[in-house]
């Protein structure tokens, strides 16, 4: 099966580091197809020529976040959510140009989180929807599905952020079949939803808690980490700016 990675993103100072971390990660998992989308109007030449120049199986999309949800720079991020434009727009994409009886499995792989190769090893046999733990996720060093000891079955998780949740785990801790995802049309995200219910809205549509497939040694290994990276301070380079200068003329950084 083919692993389709979709991964938002946007413009800030840190996103070629972000993403060339993502890739050189991504170009070590074979069959691999890279679904990214901007957060932008039109196409960037930065992730562009990023992707261009590595090799990697790729499809580059964008999609704007509507104005009315689109964070402030100042704005706390728990106020609105993120991706969802862009995560719904490479679905959409799947549905437009993959097949029923294609073998895929498809992963929400944001571009600031770290992610162990074999994440990619455990999801590609995915019947259904598969779970696992996600490190340093929900408050928490490790967010997990619990599960029963006599079935095997996920019964719940350790969650302590909105442990209510139908699905209380984080994007980076699951991945769906691909022919599976295709049978349920409505299977997508919404900004009409609470606060931290995007995974719980697309994964309603997709299985039951009983249907869940554990992997990852029965949850009991961290391959990813919900890693999120500080904004680096540029007091000097706006200094520069007010000059009309820049530090990185003509330089990508
Ligand atoms: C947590 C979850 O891990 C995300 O999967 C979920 O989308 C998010 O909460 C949420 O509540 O919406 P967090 O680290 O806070 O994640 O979110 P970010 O990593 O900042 O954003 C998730 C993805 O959306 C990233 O790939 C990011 O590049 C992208 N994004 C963010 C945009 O495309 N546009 C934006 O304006 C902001
Ligand atoms: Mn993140």
């Amino acid at each position: 099966p083919v692993i389709y990675a979709i991964t938002p993103t946007y413009a800030r100072p840190v996103q070629k580091a972000e993403l060339t971390r993502l890739l050189h990660t991504l170009m070590l998992v074979p069959n691999l197809h890279w679904i990214i989308i901007e957060d932008a109007e039109v196409p960037s030449s930065l992730v562009a020529n990023l992707l261009k120049n590595s090799g990697i199986t790729y499809t580059h999309l964008t999609a704007t976040t509507p104005k009315e949800w689109k964070l402030k720079e100042k704005e706390s991020n728990w106020k609105k959510p993120r991706g969802v434009q862009q995560r719904n727009t490479a679905l959409q994409w799947i549905r437009n140009n993959l097949k029923a009886d294609d073998q895929g499995v498809i992963y929400f792989a944001d571009d600031d989180n770290s992610y162990s190769l074999e994440v990619f090893d455990e999801m590609r046999d995915t019947q259904v929807v598969s779970v696992w733990p996600v490190g340093l996720a929900g408050g928490l060093m490790v967010e997990m599905p619990v599960l029963d000891p006599k079935t095997g079955h996920v019964k719940g998780w350790n969650s302590a952020w909105r442990p209510e949740r139908p699905f209380p785990l984080d994007m980076a801790g699951f991945a769906i079949n691909l022919s599976h995802f295709l049978k349920h049309t409505e299977a997508k995200f919404s900004f009409n939803v609470e606060n931290g219910y995007q995974e719980s809205e697309i994964l309603r549509h997709l299985a039951t808690r009983d249907q869940l497939e554990p992997k990852a040694d029965n949850c009991t290994k961290v391959y990813v980490w919900h890693t999120r990276t500080e904004a680096p301070k540029l007091q000097a380079e706006k200094q520069l700016n007010k000059k009309g200068l820049k530090s990185h003329g003509g330089i990508e950084v």
